[in-house]
């Protein structure tokens, strides 16, 4: 795919449903008694792995477009699959549903693709094994294909090493199926949306600053979700809304859970013209509207305790830093190296391809910025985020770049193309 540097974009931007909430509320829903019924669903292929994983555990799931009805089966009603339960490329499908199937007294196969199959699981077997689930790597390198099977649980305060919202998630999934209290604590707190979720179908869920509890053996009740849109695709419209000249964007309905908003706080920093409007609660979570406008960026320090509030918007964070005047350096950022791609080496390598002065550190990046950046050809290693951030970065180059496999974005903004090129301006 080619893209053209533009003159402008002007506009209202409404993003797909938030990828973190759907998956959430097809899994409580399938383990819930009663109907669940989900609007603003993101119908993406991450998220469709989660819906095809239950179907496969005999939940009966309806999906037509953004809504999806689930019909509950109970804590303990999941059927054993008869084939592999395949997460695609999602590891949030691949990392909760272990939480889940370890509570259930069957064995299961969980694989994905060659990116799943090379992402970290040993961050979720430790706990769930300790909880006394028996799960293995089937190649034995501590990644997917792995095999769960499930049974008779015990409660555990686990002190997780790294700030995960799926290692909590599976953990305190898996605690639903414990007879006692099941506790998480973090290094810092990663996104919550499962303890809120947790509590809006009924489960007794107690949050201390990075501690977060549940109260196994719950009855969970179905729910009528308005999941609402997702701010990992909009920071793509707020950067690009920002770093393009004469640009004026409105983005409705943004989820702004503060532990997920930490892009907000450094386009802040970075001295981004946003402004906030409506904010309200929807089904439990923060959501508002923005107008972003162009503005003059600086560079900044990204580090500690808000790293986790912005990982996913790290590699679109660091082409605002291109764009922007002065030194940007990111750090506690080791996270990245074990995304859908390393991308502390796919967002420096093609940061430096564009021609900009980026520099890969071990758990982040710095960044000098604020010089012409070339159109180049970029590699996006199948990582939708990759394809996502340099589409932005493309639009201000000096001449034409080039995605080389543009379509990794159905993972989870199918219409992101045609979105962005609704509200460009080309002359
Ligand atoms: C997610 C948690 C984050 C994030 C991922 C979605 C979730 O991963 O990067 O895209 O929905 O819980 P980690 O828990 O590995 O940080």
């Amino acid at each position: 795919m080619e893209l053209h540097p533009i003159k402008g974009l002007a506009g209202t931007v409404t993003v797909p449903g938030d990828k973190s909430i759907s998956h959430r509320g097809v899994m409580l829903g399938a383990i819930a008694e009663g109907k669940t019924e989900l609007s603003g669903f993101l119908d993406g292929a991450d998220c469709r792995s989660t819906i095809s994983c239950f179907r496969s555990m005999g939940v009966d799931i309806r999906q037509e477009g953004d809504r999806v009805t689930i019909l509950g089966r109970g804590l303990h009603g999941l059927q054993k699959p008869s084939e592999v339960l395949d997460v695609g490329n999602s590891g949030t499908t691949m990392r909760l549903i272990s939480g889940i199937l370890s509570g259930c007294a069957f064995t299961s196969v969980l694989d994905g693709d060659d990116s799943i199959r090379q992402r970290p699981m040993k961050r979720i077997i430790e706990p769930l094994s300790q909880m006394g689930a028996d799960i293995r790597s089937l190649h034995g390198n501590g990644c997917a294909p792995l095999s769960v099977t499930g049974g008779s649980l015990h409660p555990i305060h686990y002190v997780s090493p790294v700030a995960s919202a799926q290692v909590k998630s599976a953990v305190l999934l898996a605690g639903l199926y414990c007879d006692g209290v099941t506790s998480v604590t973090e290094p810092s707190l990663s996104r919550n949306h499962t303890e809120l979720m947790l509590r809006g179908f009924g489960a007794e869920v107690v949050c201390e600053g990075a501690t977060a509890s549940v109260t196994g053996l719950p009855r969970l009740y179905g729910q009528k979700i308005t999941v609402p849109g997702d701010i990992s695709s909009a920071a793509y419209f707020i950067a690009a809304a920002a770093l393009v000249p004469h640009a004026q964007l409105r983005i409705n309905n943004i989820n702004c859970n503060p532990t997920r908003a930490g892009i907000l706080r450094v386009c802040r920093l970075m001295g981004a013209d946003i402004a906030y409007e409506n904010p309200r609660s929807v089904s439990g979570e923060d959501v508002c509207d923005l107008v972003v406008s162009s503005s003059v960026l600086h560079g900044t320090t990204i580090d500690g305790s808000l790293i986790p509030s912005l990982i996913d918007e790290i590699p679109v964070i660091a082409v605002m830093a291109a764009y922007a005047d002065g030194v940007t350096t990111i750090r506690d950022a080791q996270e990245l190296r074990v995304k859908e791609s390393d991308r502390i080496f796919t967002v420096v390598s093609n940061l430096q391809a564009m021609g900009v002065q980026a520099e890969a550190t071990e758990d982040g990046m710095i960044i000098r910025g604020g010089r012409q950046v070339h159109g180049a050809p970029i590699c996006t290693y199948g990582d939708h985020r990759i394809a996502m951030a340099f589409a932005v970065a493309s639009l201000c180059a000096d001449g034409p770049t080039t995605l080389d496999a543009p379509g990794c974005v159905a993972i989870s903004y199918p219409s992101f193309f045609d979105t962005l090129q609704k509200i460009s301006l080309r002359s």
